[in-house]
């Protein structure tokens, strides 16, 4: 199991641009590993081209990312054209690579199968994981969704938007917050500390009368 602040396992991997050591390959850019339960499903398909069309928002964000799919790369590779097409790409190549794990290698270490889902064999599928890893390969961010239900990729920029921004400063960032909206100053700060770390702060009058939200604009 891994948990959040964990190093991420620095695995070796089959993939589509060939073979990958999880860690060389990040470098030090920020990384999210997607899991998919097989190649030509239609869902997967959906996510796989949402994320062809987020690509350079995640460039932008120093941010590399990798699906993984437990069929074989020259399944991945027959598979590519068809979520190019769906994603209406038309430029050369794919613009990120495939982890083939066909023995469930992967989807075994990292706790990402799908118990409900089985292959024609019976096997079962690898559930929808997605693992948020910094530029320390610190694990920051994990969910794990069923294969009947696609995944939201805006809300994972959303997530890392979030989590560049709270490495920063010490803010947190509220529900359905979007970048540039005030942020709430962290618990931790202590009201001393407040007045010169946030001189536009605001605080939101409440009945118990505590100060704990704390708003402040965008740092
Ligand atoms: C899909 O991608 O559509 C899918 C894959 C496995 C189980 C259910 C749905």
């Amino acid at each position: 199991m891994v948990n959040l602040g964990d190093i991420f396992p620095n695995f070796t991997a089959d993939t589509t641009v060939g073979e990958i050591r999880f860690h060389d390959w990040l470098g030090d850019s920020w990384g999210v590993l997607f899991s998919h339960p097989a190649d030509f499903t239609p869902v997967c398909t959906t996510e796989l081209a949402r994320v062809v069309q987020l690509h350079s928002e995640f460039t932008k964000r120093d941010v590399k990312v990798i699906a993984l799919s437990c069929d074989p790369v020259e399944t991945h590779k027959k598979w590519l054209n068809d979520i190019k097409v769906f994603a209406s790409c038309s430029t050369e190549g794919f613009p990120y690579p495939i982890i083939a794990d066909e023995d469930r290698k992967l989807a075994t270490l990292l706790q990402m199968i799908d118990p409900e889902e089985k292959d024609a064999d019976g096997i079962a599928l690898t559930a929808r994981a997605v693992f948020v890893v910094d530029p320390k390969k610190k694990m920051r961010l994990s969910f794990l969704y069923p294969a009947t239900t696609g995944r939201n990729f805006d809300e994972i920029l959303r997530v890392i938007d979030s989590l560049q921004l709270t490495d920063k400063h010490r803010v947190a960032t509220p529900v359905d917050w979007k970048p540039q909206e005030h942020v709430m100053v962290q618990p931790s700060v202590s009201d001393e500390e407040v007045k010169t770390l946030f001189p536009l702060l605001t605080i939101v009058a409440l009945p118990s009368g505590k100060n704990y939200i704390r708003k402040t604009p965008h740092p």
